[in-house]
């Protein structure tokens, strides 16, 4: 039996974006898709590259491979992304592709590390999933 792959993207490779990948690539059951970073120094994108992962400036490009990808984790700050992706899953069918935003991401980067408490928010005033 072949073992389960969830492949992940990411829009959004700054101060949350990056440490983020840099946990991804750090395990095998986990394919980084591609990073979509509107500014191509910033640290997701420069690991990107690196690691000889798809990079591209633009999140819709992620958007348009909607079917290859499990989850996009949307840590770009920019709230016209998420509307954006959606559109792009609902005009290719797409039900499957989970958006995972910043306190999920933060969750998760807390229970990796063990950290007895939340990794801290960059945005402690930011609130909701929108
Ligand atoms: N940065 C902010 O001002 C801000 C404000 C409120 C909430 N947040 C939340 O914090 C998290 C990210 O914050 P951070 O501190 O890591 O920010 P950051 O500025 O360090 O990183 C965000 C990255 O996203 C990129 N980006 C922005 N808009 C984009 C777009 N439309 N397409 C592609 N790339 C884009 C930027 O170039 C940057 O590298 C997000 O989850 C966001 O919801 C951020």
């Amino acid at each position: 039996m072949v073992d389960e792959i969830v492949r992940v993207a990411i829009v959004g490779g700054g101060r949350t974006g990056a440490p983020v990948l840099e946990a991804l690539l750090s395990v095998p059951y986990i394919h980084v898709v591609g990073v979509a970073d509107r500014d191509s120094d910033s640290p997701g994108a420069v690991m990107a590259r690196e690691h000889g992962i798809f990079y591209t400036e633009h999140a819709d490009v992620l958007g348009a491979k909607a079917d290859d990808i499990d989850l996009i984790v949307e840590v770009s700050g920019d709230p016209s992304v998420k509307p954006a992706l959606k559109d792009a899953f609902r005009s290719q069918g797409n039900n499957d592709t989970i958006i995972v935003h910043d306190l999920v991401a933060r969750l998760l980067m807390s229970l990796a590390n063990r950290t007895d408490r939340l990794v801290p928010s960059l945005h402690p005033h930011d609130r909701g999933v929108g």
